[in-house]
């Protein structure tokens, strides 16, 4: 699952302890394990073992170049959604022949830039995005690999604000629509038709709409291999994490208790790979959570601690600034101490410093009783973390730091926070 946590009272990762960088790099701070990124790709990579594949991580997840390193390391390729992305991967050693370019938005200039980088296709998500895609291509006299987004209108039964497969949503080209694309997108001379994709949403805890999305798909999928010549299909990303509890020792036990099912690699595969393996086609896929979700945690240290009212207030020095996931879609990231301490817990809401209503971690939380000076760390913040992050407030994005094993490194600075303003001027009638 990952590689935090308690050794008696204290916190790891790996073998790290976890207060021992809140002390030695300051707070907030967000932690990553090389060693979980790197068995979760893994395990992925094995499950779907019997289709020829490519694990595209989906980087908008996490861009740090050091984790980014670790994925290229282990053969993976990325999943772009800008011309921003695709040089930050090839920074940290990627290789563009193993990166899809996805979104609604493409730009001329991103184009241009994808294709005389020579990534593996665009993942396009209109017919004037593929007819654009083909005159930069003409006019750099480059043939353009491209894959259609298809939106094979599923439910994925997941949060509203990361559903991706449905007619509400803007993404990919309606279902019934898609062979018209293709026939007129072959005539376009400056493509190539390589690929089909999807992606249906984020954070799947089942996976039902993930089969059924495939089988829908899949006759469509194979009369455009037969007419076009399709060499690779792109199921997306979208495996769910467990975000509560995270913590490795009590996780398995609370789902079996709840009775739900964790959505494994394993029991991907066992569905999927079945429908797949006859196709011939080379299966892509784009996780981001999956593999970046549980390999992180942000440390936040406590400030002060107030009763107003009946309430409870812990008020620390991370902020939704660092990490906007609770305020933005509700989302739960299990809270735990860096240091166990044992007693009984009080409910509480723990907040941030930001002048914001909505600035909280969880409200009213059974949680161990903290004082000042003690760390909080919330799991589960690997993706869609610091990536997220802004300086609202003017407050500094945080720093980050990569442990393996016993090792450990700062492998983002914290940002000093002049740099917020350092490109802003006074207009020069104020001089
Ligand atoms: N591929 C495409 C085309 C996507 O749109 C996404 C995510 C992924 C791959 C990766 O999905 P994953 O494996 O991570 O579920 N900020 C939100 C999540 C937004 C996801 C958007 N698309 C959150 O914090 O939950």
């Amino acid at each position: 699952m990952h590689d935090f946590r308690y050794v008696g009272h204290k916190l790891y990762c790996e073998g790290v302890a976890v207060a021992t960088l809140a002390k030695t790099f300051g707070t907030p701070l967000y932690v990553y394990s090389q060693r979980t990124l790197t068995n979760h790709f893994q395990k992925l990579d094995r499950a779907m073992a019997p289709v020829e594949h490519l694990i595209c991580f989906a980087m908008k997840s996490n861009s740090n170049q050091s984790v980014l390193r670790t994925i290229a390391n282990l053969g993976g390729g990325f999943d772009i959604v800008s011309s921003g992305e695709l040089q930050r991967a090839i920074a940290a050693g990627g290789d563009p022949g193993k990166c899809v370019f996805a979104g609604v938005g493409k730009t001329e200039a991103e184009i241009e830039f994808a294709l005389r980088r020579g990534v593996y296709s665009f993942n396009a998500e209109s017919e004037p995005e593929l007819r654009r895609i083909n005159q930069v291509a003409a006019r750099l006299k480059k043939i353009a690999p491209v894959a259609v987004r298809v939106n094979p209108n599923v439910d994925a039964h997941t949060h509203a604000k990361i559903t991706t497969g449905t007619y509400e949503n803007k993404f990919g080209i309606a279902f019934e629509q898609i062979e018209g694309v293709y026939a007129r997108a072959s005539k376009l001379k400056h493509l190539r038709l390589r690929g089909l994709q999807m992606h249906i949403g984020s954070q799947l805890t089942t996976v039902a709409p993930f089969d059924q999305a495939v089988r829908k798909v899949i006759p469509i999928l194979q009369r455009l291999q037969r007419r076009h010549g399709l060499e690779f299909f792109s199921i997306g990303g979208g495996l769910g994490i467990v975000y509560q509890p995270a913590l490795a020792s009590s996780a398995a036990a609370w789902w079996q208790k709840a009775g739900k099912n964790i959505l494994t690699p394993e029991k991907y595969a066992a569905r999927l790979v079945p429908l797949l393996q006859p196709l011939g086609l080379r299966i892509l896929m784009e996780p981001g959570r999956f593999i970046s979700g549980n390999a992180g945690l942000l440390v936040t240290r406590v400030e002060y601690v107030k009763r107003t009212g009946k309430k409870n207030f812990v008020i620390v020095d991370g902020a939704m600034n660092d990490l906007i996931r609770p305020a933005f879609y509700d989302a739960y990231h299990e809270i735990v101490p860096l240091v166990r301490k044992g007693g009984a817990r009080i409910a509480s809401d723990v907040v941030g410093p930001v002048c914001e209503s909505g600035d909280y971690f969880c409200k009213n939380r059974p949680l161990p009783r903290v004082g000042e000076g003690d760390y909080l760390a919330l799991l589960s913040a690997g993706a869609y973390g610091s990536v997220m992050a802004s300086t609202y407030n003017t407050r500094a994005l945080v720093a980050e730091v990569l442990v393996n094993g016993r090792q450990s490194a700062i492998v983002r600075e914290r940002q000093p926070v002049t740099k917020i303003w350092a490109g802003e001027k006074l207009a020069p009638w104020f001089q």
